[in-house]
């Protein structure tokens, strides 16, 4: 019988998780799940609601996203990045959001990113990563991911508003009492500034080959 193989991938934002559980979900022929876009399709429901997302029972509305929520285009904007990030530190939100989550390793196991899918989620996990870039790096990709104009006269600037609108939320998230985003102790970290999305890759796979063998 193989083993279940439950990947974690955590880390800040845009530090290149999606891309990486992504295509090793590909490589390891997994189920991938983007945990993010639980909190966003939250945030989304209750912006299209009308109400606050830091004041309305947001757990009601937790409860009723499903995974058909998570292909819908509009979950990637501002205002749901910051609805996203005012529902996810609500605990009771987070605890209607576990179950969501266990389930869809089911039997087979998955490749799933997040902030605490191997401190909280899956705390068993069989190999966590934990990707990390400096915060201007991440700015960078966040902007050229924005389809931005590579000649815009004032890129430097929309790239410093990209970085702190990036360090605003990792603050946030890490500062948060429940479910903090920090790096479980037995997680592997791969720093990322200076790897392109292959070498990433390469090296998560390493990882995997080590820790299963
Ligand atoms: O990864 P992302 O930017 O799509 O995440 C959206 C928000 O949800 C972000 O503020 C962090 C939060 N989040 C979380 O608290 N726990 C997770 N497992 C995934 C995301």
């Amino acid at each position: 019988m193989t083993r279940r193989l439950v990947i974690a991938v955590d880390g800040p934002a845009a530090a290149g998780k999606g891309t990486l559980a992504r295509r090793l979900a590909q490589a390891l022929d997994l189920p991938y799940l983007d945990t993010g876009l639980l909190y966003r399709a939250t945030g989304r429901r209750m912006i299209d609601a009308g109400l606050d997302p830091q004041h309305a029972p947001a757990e009601t509305f937790a409860a009723s996203v499903g995974l058909e929520d998570l292909s819908r285009t509009d979950l990637r904007v501002p205002e749901v990045d910051r609805a996203a990030s005012l529902v996810a530190a609500q605990p009771a939100v987070r605890r209607v959001l576990v179950d969501v989550q266990r389930r869809f390793a089911g039997e087979h196991g998955a490749v799933l990113d997040g902030r605490d899918i191997g401190t909280v989620i899956f705390p068993d996990a069989t190999v966590k990563l934990f990707i990390t870039a400096s915060a201007r790096t991440r700015a960078e990709r966040r902007w050229e991911q924005l389809a931005s104009d590579p000649h815009a006269p004032d890129r430097a600037e929309q790239i410093a508003r990209v970085e702190q609108e990036i360090v605003a939320r990792d603050a946030a998230d890490s500062s948060r009492s429940t479910a903090p985003l920090c790096m479980a102790d037995d997680a592997v970290r791969i720093e990322t500034d200076t790897l392109d999305a292959d070498e990433v890759l390469a090296e998560a796979l390493r990882i995997v080959a080590r820790m299963t063998r």
